[in-house]
C-alpha cells in the first residue's frame, strides 16, 4: 500500500557571522537512500534536506531544501499533518547563536563573548501533534552508551522505532545500526550499504 513519507535528511547550519557558521559532518546520505528507497516501493516522498552539498533531486519525489533548524521545523510543520509516516533522518544542530552578528567577528574576546541557546526539538514538538495511525522514526547518534541513549530517546521523543548509530558510518557508505522498536523488537544491522539499510528500514517501517 502506497503511503505519504515526510523525510529528513542531512546537517543544519547557524550562522555565526557572515563568514562562519556551525554545523555537523552529516553527509545526509541516508536520508538521500531513504528518499530513493521509499520512492521505488511507490510511496509518496517528500523529502527536506538540511545544508547538505549533494546534489538533491530524486526523480518523483518532492525535496525541500532548508538551512537552519527553524527552517526545518518549520518545512515540518507544513507537511506533516498529511503523511503516513516520519523518517527524521537528519542531524539538525542543538544549538545556535543567540544573535547572528551582522559583521565579521575578528578578535578573540568578541567571539568568546558569543551566547548560544538551544535549537526547539523538531521531533519532540511534532509529537505534541501525531495523529493515531501515524508513525514516527527518528534517529540516535551517540558516542557512548549507544543503546541506553536510544532507548531514552525512543521513549522521550514518543516514536515508534529509533534508529541507534554512531558517528563512525559519517560520509561512509556503510553503516552499522540497531533498530529499537517500542514493542521491545531489536533488530542488529551491522556494516550495510546504506542503500540496502534503507531498503530494509523502510520494508520494517510498512509493517508497524
Ligand atoms: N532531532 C530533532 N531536533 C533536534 C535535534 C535532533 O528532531 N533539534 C532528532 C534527530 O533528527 C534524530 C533524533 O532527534 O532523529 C535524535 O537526535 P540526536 O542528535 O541523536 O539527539 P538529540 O535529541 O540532539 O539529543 P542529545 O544531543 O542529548 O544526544
Amino acid at each position: 500500500m502506497s503511503r505519504r513519507i515526510v523525510i529528513t535528511s542531512g546537517p543544519t547550519r547557524e550562522w555565526v557571522d557572515p563568514i562562519r557558521f556551525v554545523s555537523n559532518p552529516s553527509s545526509g546520505k541516508v536520508g538521500l537512500a531513504l528518499a530513493r528507497a521509499a520512492r521505488k516501493r511507490g510511496h509518496q516522498v517528500t523529502l527536506i534536506i538540511g545544508a547538505s552539498v549533494r546534489p538533491t533531486r530524486i526523480s518523483g519525489v518532492e525535496s525541500i531544501r532548508v538551512e537552519t533548524v527553524e527552517d526545518m521545523l518549520e518545512a515540518c510543520r507544513r507537511v506533516v499533518g498529511e503523511a503516513d509516516i516520519l523518517i527524521m533522518a537528519a542531524a539538525p544542530g542543538d544549538f545556535r547563536p543567540v544573535q547572528r552578528q551582522s559583521q565579521k567577528i575578528k578578535t578573540l574576546a568578541r567571539m568568546n563573548r558569543i551566547r548560544w541557546r538551544r535549537n526547539p526539538d523538531i521531533l519532540k514538538i511534532l509529537g505534541r501533534t501525531k495523529k493515531s495511525g501515524q508513525v514516527f522514526i527518528g534517529f540516535a547518534l551517540e558516542t557512548e552508551d549507544v543503546l541506553e541513549g536510544a532507548r531514552r530517546k525512543l521513549r522521550s521523543k514518543l516514536l515508534d522505532a529509533i534508529v541507534a548509530n554512531t558517528p563512525a558510518s559519517f560520509a561512509d557508505d556503510r553503516i552499522t545500526t540497531t533498530v529499537l522498536l517500542t514493542d521491545g523488537r531489536e533488530y542488529s544491522w551491522p556494516n550495510l550499504l546504506k542503500t540496502t539499510f534503507a531498503d530494509q528500514l523502510i520494508r520494517l517501517t510498512e509493517s508497524l
